[in-house]
């Protein structure tokens, strides 16, 4: 049966675990094959996840999957990503840029450096895989691309949930997703008279990855403030396969507005709608 994104190649980065992870296992039930990337391969039987398992994991459920292992965070390794990428599949159809860096520190106490890597990470990574990509989507005539943003590009209006200190720390990553926000739209604007759509999307609200588990007990007095990792993936899967372009959105919304069901992540079970109690 045709699937969705059948004969298409994604990239997925950050997919050793997390929301990259579930990301590209629901685009290899769709029939992507699916190159995922981490800084690093890992070992078997480690717990944190690793780029191998998520490998594993998508051949087992009878997808198609390979890693490539790559530090975003250091430019000269990352300059020939996309190419290496192109390797077991061939030519890039969709890059989801989901890899990011987050200090949490006060906007006044971070320092340059850090400020740096994390503009680095979460900014110009993501615009120069997409460069790297343009070639090879050109050639194609079409191309899609997914940047995984953060709620915290918005500055929370007073009074603060929970805490001030809470809305504060967040602000400089937040500010390195409101300057990817702009770019994406830039991009969108640019590009889509060629066909290549670009978006951004962030998690509507807490999605508990290991990156999160620092607000895990938020999430324990509010579950409401919790969603499902599936969302994510299915909110991925209507941007990187449809014509939006220039969005800039939270996961719920465009799963609402595209009237999808969202799906378990090997693409078999329905789980419920955008907005169902308990998703
Ligand atoms: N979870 C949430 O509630 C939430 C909320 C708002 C926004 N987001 C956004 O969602 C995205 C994914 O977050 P997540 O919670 O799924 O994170 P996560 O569980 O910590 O996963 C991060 C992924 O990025 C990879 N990564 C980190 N540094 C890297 C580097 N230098 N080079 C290559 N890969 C690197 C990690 O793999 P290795 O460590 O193996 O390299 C891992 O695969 C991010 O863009 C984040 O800003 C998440």
């Amino acid at each position: 049966m045709q699937s969705e994104l059948t004969g298409k190649v994604a990239l997925v980065t950050g997919a050793s675990r997390g929301i990259g992870k579930a990301i590209a296992q629901r685009f290899a039930a769709e029939g992507a094959s699916v190159v995922v990337s981490a800084s690093r391969l890992g070992a078997h039987g480690e717990l944190k996840g690793t780029l191998q398992q998520t490998v594993d994991e998508i051949m087992q459920s009878g997808g198609q999957a390979a890693a490539v292992a790559c530090d975003l965070s250091d430019a000269a390794a990352r300059a020939d990503l996309v190419e290496r990428a192109g390797a077991p599949f061939g030519t890039i159809d969709i890059l989801v840029n989901n890899a990011a860096r987050a200090e949490n520190n006060m906007p006044s106490a971070i320092t340059s450096r850090s400020r740096n890597e994390m503009f680095d990470m979460n900014v110009n990574v993501p615009v120069e895989l997409l460069q790297q990509a343009l070639v090879g989507m050109r050639n194609k005539g079409q191309g899609w691309c997914l940047n995984i943003s953060s709620r915290a590009a918005i500055q929370p209006e007073p009074p603060y949930p929970d805490s001030k200190l809470a809305a504060h720390v967040i602000g400089a990553y937040g500010a390195s997703k409101a300057a990817l926000n702009r770019y994406t739209q830039a991009l969108a604007d640019e590009l889509v008279d060629e066909s290549i759509f670009v978006n951004a999307m962030a998690p509507t609200s807490i999605v508990l990855t290991s990156a999160a588990e620092y607000v895990r007990k938020i999430a324990e007095r509010r579950p409401d403030m919790v969603e499902p990792v599936e969302m994510m993936a299915e909110a991925a899967l209507v941007l990187c396969s449809g014509k939006h372009v220039g969005r800039v959105v939270f996961s719920r919304n465009i799963v609402h507005e595209s009237g999808r069901k969202v799906h378990s992540l090997d693409g078999k079970r329905v789980i419920g709608d955008a907005f169902a109690p308990g998703l």
